[in-house]
C-alpha cells in the first residue's frame, strides 16, 4: 500500500499535550499535517492550567521537520472551544482534521460523585466535543471535506464502577457522532469514534505498571490516522485500540418478539418472551434510527 499522507491538511487535537492526543498530533505532523496542537494543561481532574505541555509538543514537531502551533484554549466552553477551530483557520486556512481527545477524570461512586464532578466531566467531554465539532463542521461543510474522530470510552460501553459521570459522557459522545455522520454524509464528512486503551496520566493509577509500556498510545495512533485520511471512507464506527488490538465495536439489535397489538400485551407475555427478547442471535446493525424505525413498524405490520 502507498504511504498514507496528509499533506496539504490541517488537522486539531484537542488535549494533545500529553497521552494519547500528543502520540495522534506527533503521527499526523510526521506525515505531513499541520497540526493545532491544543491543551489546557493542569490537572488529571481539570485544576488548573499550563501553557507547557502544548508548546511541548509543538517544539518537538518543529524539531522533527513538521509544522504545528500551540492553543491552549478549554474546549469546556463554547467562546474557547470555538476559538481553538478558528485558530486552525486562521493560521492555516482550512481544517480538515479534528480528534476529539481532550479529556479528565473525577471518578467517584454514584452517592460520593458531587454534581460538580458530573458537570466537570459533561463540560470538558460531552460538551467539549459538541463545541469543537460544530465549530469545525462550519469549515468542513464549506469545503465539502472533513473527518472527525471522537474519544468513548469502555467505561461508557461496557460500565465501570465510579464512573457514572464518565460513562454518560463517552456514550453521549458515541451518540453524537452516529448523528454528526448522518449531517456530513453528503459532503463528505465522516465522523467516528475510538475507543482506546493506553497508558498516560489518567491510567497510571488504574493500570498494572507492567501493562502500561505493553499500551502505549503510540499503538492507539495509526488507527486514528487511518480514520483520518482521505482514503478511509468509513463513517459512523466504534473502533477499539490498545496495545497492538485493533478491532470494530457496534450497537446491534435482536430480532425480538412480535405480539399482536391490537390485544392486550401483558407483563406475564413479556416474562414468557423473555429469552426471545434477551436473544441476540441473527442480530442486526442498523444505518440509521430511520431504518431501525421502519423495521420496528415492519415487523408489527406482519406481526413477524
Ligand atoms: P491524558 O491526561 O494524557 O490526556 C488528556 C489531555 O487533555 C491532557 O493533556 C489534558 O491537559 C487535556 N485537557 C483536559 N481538559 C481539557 C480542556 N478542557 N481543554 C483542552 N484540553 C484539556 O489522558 P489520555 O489517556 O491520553 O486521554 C485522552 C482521551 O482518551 C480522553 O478523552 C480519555 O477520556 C480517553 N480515554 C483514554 C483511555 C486510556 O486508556 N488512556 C481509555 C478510554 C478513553
Amino acid at each position: 500500500m502507498e504511504e498514507v499522507r496528509f499533506d496539504g491538511k490541517v488537522a486539531v487535537v484537542t488535549g494533545a499535550g500529553g497521552g494519547l492526543g500528543k502520540a495522534y498530533a506527533l503521527l499526523l505532523a510526521a506525515r505531513g499535517a499541520k497540526v493545532v496542537v491544543n491543551d489546557l494543561g493542569g490537572s488529571f481532574d481539570g485544576e488548573g492550567s499550563d501553557a507547557t505541555p502544548a508548546q511541548a509538543v509543538v517544539d518537538q514537531i518543529k524539531a522533527e521537520g513538521g509544522e504545528a502551533l500551540a492553543n491552549y484554549d478549554s474546549v469546556a466552553e463554547w467562546e474557547s472551544a470555538r476559538g481553538i477551530i478558528q485558530t486552525a483557520f486562521d493560521s492555516y486556512g482550512r481544517i480538515d482534521i479534528l480528534i476529539n481527545n481532550a479529556g479528565i477524570l473525577r471518578d467517584k461512586s454514584l452517592l460520593k460523585m458531587e454534581l460538580e464532578d458530573y458537570h466537570k466531566i459533561m463540560q470538558v467531554h460531552l460538551d467539549g466535543t459538541f463545541y469543537c465539532t460544530k465549530a469545525a463542521f462550519a469549515y468542513m461543510k464549506e469545503q465539502s471535506y472533513g473527518r472527525i474522530v471522537s474519544t468513548a470510552s469502555a467505561a461508557g460501553l461496557y460500565g465501570n464502577f465510579g464512573q457514572v459521570n464518565y460513562g454518560a459522557a463517552k456514550m453521549g459522545i458515541v451518540g453524537m457522532m452516529n448523528c454528526v455522520a448522518q449531517e456530513g454524509a453528503r459532503y463528505n464528512i465522516k465522523a467516528n469514534t475510538i475507543v482506546p486503551t493506553a497508558g498516560t496520566r489518567l491510567t497510571f493509577t488504574v493500570m498494572p505498571e507492567e501493562m502500561i509500556g505493553r499500551v502505549k498510545p503510540e499503538y492507539v495512533a495509526p488507527l486514528v490516522a487511518w480514520i483520518c485520511s482521505e482514503q478511509c471512507n468509513e463513517t459512523a464506527t466504534m473502533f477499539s485500540a490498545g496495545g497492538g488490538y485493533y478491532s470494530r465495536a457496534a450497537i446491534v439489535e435482536g430480532q425480538g418478539v412480535v405480539f399482536d397489538p391490537s390485544g392486550e400485551i401483558s407483563i406475564e407475555m413479556i416474562a414468557g418472551k423473555m429469552d426471545q427478547i434477551l436473544s441476540l442471535e441473527s442480530a442486526v446493525e442498523y444505518a440509521s434510527a430511520m431504518e431501525q424505525a421502519g423495521t420496528v413498524l415492519s415487523k408489527t405490520n406482519s406481526g413477524s
